[in-house]
């Protein structure tokens, strides 16, 4: 029945399968299964670009409905636990930079998360992968969080065969199953360990007793870029070696959910399973992402995807739980839509506003504008998506459009922007790829859009941003990265 697949910044949108007769009310419970792929550019899956080749992502997406119009954060936590809860950042206190393993922080425990509700309604919740949400105490782990199961990591950037996360210069385990540390997967990669975990899990579901929810957060394809030799050689014409061993890294990736797919069908569960692939953020150009024709890459603000040709406006990773038949008791006010109509049938998403950040503790950017500071300060990091326009006030980080180093010729343009710039507006419907500010050209869009930016501020919780803890040292707890208070 429907695949919802998703690709981009974490945009990666939906596939949904083209016959949908049944509808979802009169059918069993679908079986949910999410794949995030990590630092995947918008130009590196084959759809989009020229160079590198996704036949598996390519053929999902084909038979299914292709979100492009989808966003996701610039970064790895605020994505994560807006996808896990449902909430914006500035509601979960995490609006600022990402979980640095020895920091104190997660996602509040007031906030469930999707496998919470999901196993409420009767779910079989599994994860395997990246976790990055916290895991200082115990309650924070996976496993207390609402997932039966958990295999994988619970930090940001971790090697691919050793599976370490380094405190301070010292490397140290960091990957693990809901009982405790794992120690015999080093050597083996990582795209490997987890799909294969992801089709244990599948093999082992019995569907007569509950549906299956599944969240598979991949390692691919962030840096380090480290890749075995059998998937990189078909890449040997691209002669920048970290474009190479990425696109090598995208080819682990594509096999691994031809691997999980396979299983899926093998076993049944297929023709009931929701399958949704997405992206954490956009591609890192200095570790071989590319995402152009967009602008920018991961960090910067508000990257996104192109619109859609089926949804009628910009969703965000939100709950499944109409889906799933679920109750939101017990949770706090979500900032996700229900999206499933605008997905599956071409709806007008319900969504008008979405917030992509304000985030108060970056480095202010230029002299807040004379003219809108009674309003809103726009030296301060924020971007804001209302409608077609698009804001973005204080330092976006580099908005440069790269294309991949193929050697092919772009006519780019240039940017002239002035250092001290912390205003832009853009039209995104007549403008996807941001080629013109308006932001003096069109003053009342600006002023209500700022309007708007400080009603929301004036919702957030202060962002929580703890230093770096000694005690976190894996030194002190067994030489592995766990919780430590
Ligand atoms: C992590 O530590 C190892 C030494 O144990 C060092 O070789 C490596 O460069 C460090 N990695 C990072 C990302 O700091
Ligand atoms: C690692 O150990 C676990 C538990 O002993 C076992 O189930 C698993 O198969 C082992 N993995 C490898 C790759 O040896
Ligand atoms: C996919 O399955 C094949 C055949 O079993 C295996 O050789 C390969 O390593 C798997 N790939 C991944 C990424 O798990
Ligand atoms: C929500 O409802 C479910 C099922 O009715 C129940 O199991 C759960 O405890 C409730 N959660 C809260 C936080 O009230
Ligand atoms: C946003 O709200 C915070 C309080 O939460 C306040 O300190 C700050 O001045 C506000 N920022 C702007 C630009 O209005
Ligand atoms: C942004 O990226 C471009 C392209 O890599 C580079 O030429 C430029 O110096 C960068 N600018 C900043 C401010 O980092």
């Amino acid at each position: 029945m429907e695949r919802v697949f998703a690709n981009y910044l974490v945009l990666f949108a939906a596939l949904i399968s083209a016959s949908s007769s049944a509808t979802v009310q009169s059918t069993p419970k679908p079986n949910i299964v999410f794949v995030l792929a990590d630092d995947y550019g918008y130009n590196d899956i084959g759809y989009h670009g020229d160079q590198i080749k996704t036949p598996v992502l390519d053929r999902l997406a084909a038979s299914g409905v292709k979100l492009e119009n989808y966003y996701v954060q610039p970064i790895c936590t605020p994505t994560r636990s807006q996808l896990l809860s449902g909430r914006y950042q500035i509601h979960t206190g995490l609006q600022h930079s990402i979980i640095v393993n020895s920091q104190a922080n997660a996602l509040p425990l007031d906030s469930p998360t999707i496998a919470d509700k999901l196993k409420e309604s009767g779910y079989a919740t599994h994860m395997a992968g990246k976790w990055h949400v916290g895991f200082y105490k115990e309650e924070f782990m996976p496993q207390n969080r609402g997932f039966d199961t958990y295999y994988g990591y619970l930090g940001g950037h971790d090697t691919y065969y050793t599976h370490t996360n380094n405190f301070t210069t010292k490397a140290y385990l960091d990957w693990r199953d809901e009982t405790g540390p794992v120690f015999n997967e080093s050597g083996l990669y990582s795209a490997q360990l987890l799909t294969n975990r992801a089709i244990q899990v599948v093999r082992g579901h019995n569907p007569d007793k509950h549906p299956l929810f599944l969240y598979l957060a991949y390692q691919s394809v962030h840096n380090p870029l480290q890749v075995p030799e059998r998937y990189e050689k078909q890449y040997k014409h691209i002669k920048d070696e970290n474009r190479r061993l990425y696109a090598g890294m995208v080819a682990a990736l594509d096999e691994g959910v031809g691997n999980l797919t396979a299983a899926l069908k093998e076993t049944g569960l297929w023709d009931n399973t929701v399958f949704i692939l997405s992206t954490d953020n956009g591609g890192t150009v200095l570790y071989g992402g590319n995402n152009y024709p967009l602008r920018g890459w991961k960090g910067r603000d508000a990257r996104r995807g192109l619109r859609g040709r089926r949804s009628g406006g910009p969703t965000v990773s939100s709950g499944c739980g109409r889906l799933a038949g679920g109750s939101l008791n017990g949770t706090k006010d979500l900032d996700g839509f229900d999206q499933w109509d605008t997905i599956i049938k071409g709806n007008k998403s319900p969504r008008k506003v979405m917030l992509h950040n304000i985030d108060i503790l970056y480095t202010p950017s230029g002299q807040p504008l004379e003219k809108y500071v009674h309003i809103w300060d726009t030296s301060v990091r924020a971007a804001l998506r209302m409608g077609d326009y698009k804001i973005i006030t204080g330092d976006p980080r580099n908005g440069s459009w790269v294309p991949p180093p193929d050697g092919r010729h772009y006519d780019l343009p240039e940017i002239k922007d002035d250092p001290d710039k912390n205003l832009w507006l853009f039209n995104i419907k007549g403008d996807p790829y941001e080629h013109h500010d308006l932001s003096k050209k069109e003053p009342e869009v600006v002023e209500v859009m700022l309007r708007m930016l400080k009603a929301m501020n004036e919702t957030a919780v202060p962002p929580h941003f703890p230093p770096r803890d000694p005690q976190s040292n894996p030194a002190l707890h067994g030489g592995v990265w766990g919780p430590w208070q």
